[in-house]
């Protein structure tokens, strides 16, 4: 098995069980998620359009309620068209099926530039069980010099979902913030998404769904994710433990609903409103009948950005709950660690005593 063709390699080879090394433990298996009942989240998509017009209003209170219980929700009218949004997921399905050779020019380490990456699963050097996914992540540099080097089987596509991407998430956090009473300034603004990257995931077809997983179980540590997904499904988000009245863990199945895009709390967003938005741990299935994309764009603070809680809503809180630190801090433990659930929050929390 070659690792320059990641998971696909290993399928495209005939193997008609997984490999040892992607079978989870049975307690992150996904055999037995017990599904929610959806009551008090509502699966309807989100009206962007409506966010300039009379029911400016309800739109936001849709969002900030969305961002405050389950920390995931969905945007129609969003200004991608459903064409546009099949190219690209054309695109994502064009660059995994290229030959082992021609991905593997990307690997870490070889990568002719440092902001375009070709892997498997998340951290492998960390990871208890691998996770049944490849995946290649493009950043966003302002001066476009980085963009040169992303796959031209992907590039175009990518660069448009971005800038797209980029519009959405500054009317969404405008709202989202502007809802914790403060106004922020451009420049503080744009310092909470100042690193900005595109993700192709592709999880194949696996002959075991029962024992691997797509993604395990995580939150995202930016301010705000932008996903596409296909029409497989299989992305779930864990209810809150103050929402289950004792019940153990339960999930919720994001369903593909075309054109829409997914949109997540991510951790930092979590932190700066002292917890009031919830960056929800999710993670994702995979199945034995149809490979599946997704499309995650990410809005993550500048690595020099200071992130902990607003000031005012720490007072009125009587505290913050999280400690102030450099983002480039919380990322490298972030990446240093395999996927486990909110573990990575930990890293700021302030302990109650
Ligand atoms: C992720 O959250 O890492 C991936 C989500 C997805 O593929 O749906
Ligand atoms: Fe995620």
């Amino acid at each position: 098995v070659r690792d320059g063709n990641g998971v696909k390699g290993l399928v495209d080879s005939g193997i008609s069980q997984v490999p040892e090394r992607y079978i989870q433990p049975p307690d992150e298996r996904m055999e037995k998620v017990v599904e929610s009942s959806k009551d008090g989240f509502s699966s309807v998509p989100i009206d962007l359009s409506k966010l300039d017009g009379p029911d400016h209003d309800q739109v936001v209170e849709a969002i900030v309620k969305a961002a405050e219980t389950l920390g995931f929700f969905q945007v129609i009218n969003h200004g991608m068209p459903l064409d546009f949004l099949e190219s690209l997921k054309n695109a994502a399905h064009r660059f995994f099926a290229l030959p082992a050779d021609a991905k593997s020019v990307y690997l870490k380490g070889v990568s002719p530039s440092p902001s375009v990456k070709y892997g498997t699963s998340f951290a492998p050097e960390q990871e208890k069980a691998l996770e049944w996914k490849d995946f290649v992540s493009m950043v966003y540099t302002n001066d476009g010099d980085a963009q040169q080097h992303w796959p031209k089987e992907c590039k175009e596509e990518a660069f448009d979902y971005l800038k797209s991407s980029i519009e959405m998430v500054r009317r969404l956090l405008t709202v989202l913030i502007g809802n914790l009473g403060v106004t922020l300034d451009d420049s503080r603004l744009e310092s909470l998404i100042g690193m900005k990257m595109v993700n192709m995931n592709f999880y194949p077809i696996c002959p075991n769904p029962e024992l691997t997983v797509g993604v395990g179980r995580h939150s995202d540590m930016g301010t705000l994710t932008v996903l596409l997904q296909d029409g497989i499904g299989g992305l779930y988000v864990k209810l809150e433990e103050s929402k289950l009245d004792g019940r153990k863990e339960e999930w919720i199945e994001i369903p593909p609903i075309p054109g829409a895009l997914v949109i997540n709390v991510g951790d930092s967003l979590q932190i700066l409103s002292n917890g009031r938005y919830k960056s929800a741990e999710h993670r994702v299935r995979t199945t034995s009948k149809q490979s599946r994309v997704s499309v995650p764009f990410f809005a993550i603070p500048r690595p020099t950005t200071k992130i902990g809680p607003l000031r005012h809503l720490a007072e009125l809180d009587g505290g913050a709950i999280y400690r102030e630190v450099e983002f480039q801090e919380y990322m490298s433990n972030f990446f240093g660690h395999a996927h486990d659930g909110k573990k990575s929050l930990d890293f700021v929390k302030i302990s109650a005593n």
